[in-house]
């Protein structure tokens, strides 16, 4: 998919450059616990002041309701900015206002203001519709950024011309997040490995009672369907549940924690793949030349039901296919395995990268080619 390149906005010298970026970072407490999102847009800024520009940046930060709000204050963003480039302006949170949203044009025209071109790096937030992603394009000379560029790039050729086999494992807790996703993947995987939350879906689909575990009863015939259907599916043949009176993330509560097959007993909750559908999913995974990770298997955030998710994250690293994580939770969980590094793409989007592979383009892209 072609798009406008740094390059073809022809000599920067001196010129005020208006830079779209997603800096929505996890805050606790008021610091960055994860500044990927800053790092992952440097090579852009530094390239554009390379070249002469005066750059000014811009972001969202959390879901304000288009007023300004203390706890959304991109000032830690900032000086975490300041400190691995200086020289850069950051706007304000986009979403203090109500005009980003809704992307009114009053709002593009304060933004474009005094500016020569633009540029979105924002991966994460071209899936929005939103003032400055869409608006800019249509009065300055536009380009996508590196990051932009180099996401496309690798989830279009996971999605169009992945090697096979190519192995799909989709995790995370409704199922009616990720039909989009799994329709258009189901079409082109040789294996789609399902996991987490959504598993009991498709397991009360095939008739097993699933107990106190995550269930989308409309979702259930839609299971069905594809269950019946000549698409690759492949489910947990065992679960870990947690018994009556346990609970997440409260180890002190007490609660028996065992493995059981596709059929979880009354009282009971699925928190996690068990060992026996770990080491099956590890050995597709083995098998595979590309490798889609998509969501975590299991409550990794609660160390009790890390083992699912962490066996499967060290699967998809250590594999010798090319390895691409879906962003959001599954990249933090492939963080807190210490495994990050060793996959071939960590993406920075979440919404946008299901919907690239979902659809093949993205509002912000389409901005861009107008
Ligand atoms: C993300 O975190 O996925 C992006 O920054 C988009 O954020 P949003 O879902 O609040 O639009």
């Amino acid at each position: 998919m072609s798009v406008p390149q740094l390059e073809d906005l022809g000599d920067l010298a001196g010129k005020n450059v208006l830079v779209r970026t997603d800096f929505n970072v996890p805050l606790s407490g008021g610091e960055i616990s994860d500044d990927l999102r800053i790092r992952a847009a440097l090579p852009t800024l530094r390239w554009l002041q390379d070249h002469g520009a005066n750059v000014t940046a811009m972001s969202h930060l959390g879901r304000p309701k288009g007023e300004p709000n203390p706890k959304y204050d991109v000032a830690p963003v900032r000086e975490r900015l300041d400190e691995l480039l200086p020289g850069v302006t950051l706007l304000d949170n986009l979403r203090f206002n109500p005009g980003e949203t809704s992307n009114d044009a009053a709002f593009v025209a304060t933004l474009i203001e005094g500016q020569d071109a633009y540029v979105n790096d924002a991966f994460g937030a071209s899936h929005r519709e939103h003032a400055s992603i869409v608006g800019p394009p249509m009065h300055l000379p536009s380009a996508a950024g590196r990051l932009l560029a180099k996401e496309v790039e690798i989830l279009m050729g996971v999605r169009n011309e992945a090697r096979k086999p190519f192995v799909a494992i989709m995790g995370g807790s409704k199922v009616s997040d990720k039909v989009a996703v799994i329709d258009a993947l189901a079409e082109r995987v040789d294996s789609l490995l399902i996991g987490g939350g959504m598993a009991f879906t498709f397991f009360a689909a095939m008739g097993h009672p699933v107990g106190n575990s995550l269930l989308e009863e409309g979702m259930v015939d839609y299971c069905k369907e594809l269950l019946e259907s000549d698409k690759p599916i492949v489910l947990p043949s065992d679960i870990t549940a947690i018994g009556p009176g346990g609970e997440l993330f409260n180890p002190d509560a007490g609660g028996e924690v065992r493995q059981v097959g596709q059929s979880v007993p009354e009282g009971w909750m699925g928190v996690d793949i068990g060992p026996g559908t770990a080491a099956e999913f590890s050995d597709i995974i083995a098998e595979a030349q590309t490798v889609l990770w998509n969501g975590p298997l299991g409550v990794f955030e609660d160390p009790r039901f890390e083992a699912g998710t962490k066996h499967v994250a060290h699967a998809v690293a250590d594999g010798a296919g090319f390895s691409v994580v879906g962003g959001g939770d599954s990249a933090a969980a492939a963080k807190q395995f210490g495994v990050a590094e060793m996959m071939d793409h960590v993406s920075t989007g979440g919404g946008a990268s299901l919907e690239l592979l979902e659809k093949g383009d993205l509002p912000g892209l389409a901005a861009l080619r107008s």
